[in-house]
């Protein structure tokens, strides 16, 4: 454990205070009503206390190991995280992950880090983990698959294999197979139970509604505003909770595994910028208001943005120093 150094956070009161929802839905790909958050600070590791840690809204400049490892246990609500994909691009920062001379060494380096994020997680903390593949010589390396079958290999439990399609994907000259379109979320728990507020991202019902003139349409909810216990098949035992679920939860139906969702507009200074539309959900569903999430790979800092933007906390590691600072600026706007 490296030292640690005097108290960042002064008080309990300064703790609650950046702990407090900020304003904002998280819903749009630019903050609406962000108001920032100007307690944001980047911290050397040895300056990240567990108080600092605890109290959220901070970027700690480091080595997402050597990081992770110094974090206290059981503190963080859910993990949403995008880690250099393979082979790809050059973070010029040395310890950069991605730079493997292997697949196999870069999975086994993810496992490592993300046995210590499973560590910091609370008991029904989850982690959400977007990875992209790559084609080495012409044929698929099928990387995320590798990688979300080792993590559970090492203890995590697989819960969704989300696609995110992306609408405005960039084109390719590749003419001997399809133009790929799409990157994984994978959705893992470190537990058997797990908190995930279903409810809070329902979509809309595409087959039937309260207007719908079809078979199973308004009859089904008896009058304007009733459910379908109140409706024409009140007592049928077909409305079980699937069914129900399905077609006329009042909130909408389960959230589906095929996410379309366009590449944001945020560039700034660096170039692999996951959207807010893609994150938004999973924080929502992953910690309740004013819980703490964790990036530890949270280069121009989106998920520190839509955690507060949601009312959330955030706590994110990132090896490059221009990169922790891009972040602060985007996030004390
Ligand atoms: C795919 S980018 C993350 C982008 C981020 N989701 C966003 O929206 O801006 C991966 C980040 O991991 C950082 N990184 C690479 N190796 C790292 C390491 N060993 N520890 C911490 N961060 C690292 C890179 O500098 C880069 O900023």
């Amino acid at each position: 454990m490296p030292p640690r150094a005097a108290k960042a956070i002064n008080s309990k009161e300064e703790a609650r205070s950046l702990a407090a929802p900020r304003a904002g839905s998280g819903e749009k790909d630019e903050p609406n009503l962000f108001t920032g958050n100007a307690a944001t600070q980047v911290l050397d590791l040895a300056a990240a206390t567990d108080e600092a840690l605890a109290a959220g809204n901070v970027i700690v400049h480091g080595d997402a190991q050597r990081a992770v490892a110094a974090f206290p246990s059981s503190f963080v609500n859910t993990v949403i995280t995008s880690p250099p994909y393979f082979g790809q691009r050059d973070y010029e920062a040395p310890g950069q992950i991605g730079r493997e001379a292997t697949p196999d060494a870069y999975i086994h380096k993810l496992v490592g880090i993300f046995r210590e994020v499973r560590r910091t997680l609370r008991d029904d903390g989850t982690l959400w983990l977007n990875i992209g593949d790559k084609y080495d010589g012409g044929e698929l390396l099928g990387l995320p698959w590798r990688v979300a079958l080792a993590l559970v290999e090492d203890g995590w439990r697989l819960r969704s294999d989300i696609i995110w399609h992306k609408p405005n994907a960039m084109p390719h000259s590749v003419k001997t197979r399809p133009t790929p379109d799409h990157e994984y979320v994978f959705f893992l728990s470190k537990n058997a139970k797990y908190y995930y507020d279903a409810d809070s991202i329902r979509e809309p019902h595409t087959t039937f509604s309260e207007n719908s003139k079809m078979r199973g349409g308004r009859g089904h909810f008896g009058k304007r505003g009733g459910t379908p216990e109140t409706g024409k098949n009140s007592g049928n035992s077909n409305l079980h909770d699937a069914r129900w679920d399905q077609y006329f939860h009042p909130l909408g139906r389960n959230k589906r595994t095929v996410w379309s969702v366009a590449l944001g507009k945020f560039r700034g200074a660096h170039f692999a910028v996951f959207p807010e539309k893609l994150i938004a959900p999973c924080i929502q569903a992953g910690s309740p208001k004013g819980g703490l999430v964790l990036d530890p790979f949270f280069g121009s800092g989106t998920t520190g943005l839509v955690a507060l933007n949601s009312g959330r906390r955030f706590i994110g590691v990132e090896l490059n120093r221009d990169y922790c600072d891009i972040a602060r600026s985007r996030l004390i706007r």
